[in-house]
């Protein structure tokens, strides 16, 4: 228990949304906050979007997409904060699936004009296969949205999962006066302002003194009060221990561009969201108290400078101290391994650090040793489980186009599938290299970096394959016949597991049907 204090004070979480819903905004605000940036309206005069607080590859400048995972670090009120930034556009959703894995909890950001989004759904089914607690922001109330009651239904029964109105909004667009706090009893009054003062707030004791009357006008008073007592009456106290079960999600309304709501719900999140926790190996459970350190990659980026031809590997700590210059065991090599200059992030700052503990996200550079999903510790062999890799959603042969660069292509993409940018499998009993991705545009990545980083092209030709499921059976013989019979559909994935790559969904039923023996499975999960 040597580092309790440091451990309790921790605070790593993710924000998710879908894109244009306002995520960048409100990370904008939270580091005004937290003090990390000084650049008050930076969202208005788009500073910080285009310099990027969070968006710092080259690729993504070109594209104005979020395709990289950044790490902001403040302090808040005594806590120290991790929040781990994660992709908008839905074709890199693999990172934010892998993101997702390495914080304690979630803010998911709805737009309260175009509620529940795709995105949003898979994602929060990736929290919720893992108990992720969530908090919900509600966004651009100063919009026409839709109206509040509507809206949480919508969410609850789109995403599945209980809300709990912590704030309620005073109407919505142009009529928008504001929130009245649930829990703290004060009524907040909104005024349209990008900087990041306090907010008008008014205690309240009892929502029947007049003075609600004279700042909201007689009508919206009343309504407040008959939604405020429908609201109360219908969720009572919140029960934080359902939130750190991921079963309840308290909710807030706000407006993160004109910094309104944001406090409340930073403020409280500090004070509910779960401190790290103990977490599964494939030996036992690491105790997130325990004196040894230990960690596992959930995240590689490649090139951050352009002038260097690094990797940084993203290390989220699960137990102990980590130190500078020390030597760690790497459980995959079977090696000891040691870093001169990790650092934490705040975005392209970066500070070369001495120690971290658990909750922490460190970069540690990289010379080709780190896979996602590797364990660092101090010498115990276990991998932390629970950083599945999905089955991807569009297969495409990678055809080399330059044998003169036959070496690099292999480097190339052996480096890129190690990072994550999509899955490598090869035919079973060829050659044939297949790239799995979730999102076409990752496709249009890869031959990007291969030209500009190892001077290699390609082009990829279309398959016909929809779902690619790692298959085991407890009957060696029954496996080696299907992977025989079914050769064409058969491949490898990279660390040697078997792969059925099914055409459709038809396919797949009919294989499963016929194969009794054989299991199929949508996540690599099952080779840990
Ligand atoms: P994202 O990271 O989730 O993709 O969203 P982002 O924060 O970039 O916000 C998307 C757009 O929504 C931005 O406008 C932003 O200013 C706006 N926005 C964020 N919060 C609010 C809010 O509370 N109310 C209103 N009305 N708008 C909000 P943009 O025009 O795309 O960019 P910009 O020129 O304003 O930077």
């Amino acid at each position: 228990m040597k580092y309790e204090q440091e451990i309790k004070r921790r605070r790593s979480f993710a924000i998710i949304s879908h894109p244009d819903a306002g995520k960048t905004t409100l990370t904008e605000k939270f580091l005004l906050f937290g003090g990390a940036i000084q650049t008050a309206g930076a969202v208005k005069s788009n500073k910080i979007k285009k310099h990027a607080a969070s968006d710092f590859m080259e690729i993504e400048r070109q594209r104005g997409i979020s395709v990289a995972t950044s790490v902001m670090t403040f302090e808040y009120k005594g806590c120290l904060v991790n929040l781990l930034d994660t992709p908008g556009h839905k074709d890199f959703a693999e990172d934010t699936y892998r993101t997702l894995t390495a914080v304690d909890s979630v803010i998911l950001v709805v737009d309260s004009v175009n509620g529940v989004e795709a995105q949003t759904r898979r994602l929060m089914e990736v929290c919720r296969m893992r108990d992720t607690p969530v908090i919900v922001f509600i966004n651009k109330m100063d919009r026409d949205g839709k109206n509040r009651f509507d809206l949480l239904e919508e969410i609850e029964k789109e995403l599945s999962i209980s809300l709990h109105p912590l704030t309620w909004p005073i109407n919505s667009g142009k009529d928008f006066k504001g929130v009245y706090n649930l829990y703290d009893k004060n009524l907040l009054l909104f005024t349209a302002n990008t900087k990041a003062a306090e907010e008008d707030s008014l205690h309240i004791s009892d929502l029947a003194d007049e003075v609600v009357d004279q700042k909201l006008g007689d009508r919206d008073a009343e309504i407040l009060r008959e939604d405020v007592e429908l609201v109360d009456g219908v969720h009572g106290e919140l029960n934080v221990q359902d939130y750190l079960a991921g079963k309840v999600a308290p909710v807030f309304f706000g407006s993160a561009v004109n910094n309104f709501g944001v406090k409340e719900m930073l403020d409280t999140f500090i004070r509910i969201a779960p401190t790290p926790r103990s977490r599964e190996t494939s030996k036992r459970v690491i105790d997130v108290n325990e004196d040894k350190f230990s960690g596992f990659i959930f995240k590689i980026h490649a090139n951050l400078d352009p002038k260097h031809r690094d990797r940084i590997a993203f290390l989220r700590v699960c137990s102990g101290r980590f130190e500078r210059n020390k030597f760690y065991h790497h459980v995959r090599l079977d090696k000891d391994v040691r870093f001169s200059n990790p650092y934490s992030f705040l975005a392209r700052d970066k500070d070369v650090i001495e120690e971290a503990y658990p909750g922490d996200v460190i970069g540690l550079f990289d010379t080709g040793n780190f896979k996602i999903g590797d364990t660092l510790t101090e010498g115990e062999d276990f991998y932390f489980t629970g950083i599945p890799t999905f089955s991807p959603e569009i297969f495409k042969e990678l055809v080399n186009k330059d044998p003169m660069k036959t070496k690099q292509l292999e480097k190339g993409i052996m480096q890129l599938t190690d990072e994550g940018v999509a899955q490598l499998f090869t035919q079973f009993g060829g050659n044939k290299k297949i790239i799995g991705c979730v999102g076409d545009l990752q496709f249009e990545v890869i031959q990007y970096r291969l030209l500009q980083e190892y001077g290699a092209s390609c082009e990829f030709r279309t398959l016909p394959y929809y779902k690619a499921c790692w298959i085991t059976s407890n009957d060696k013989n029954k496996l080696n016949e299907f992977t025989r019979f079914k050769s064409n559909n058969v491949a490898e994935d990279k660390d040697g597991h078997l792969v059925y790559l099914a055409q459709s969904e038809w396919f797949l039923n009919t294989e499963r049907t016929n194969n009794p023996d054989i299991e199929f499975h949508f996540t690599s999960e099952v080779h840990k």
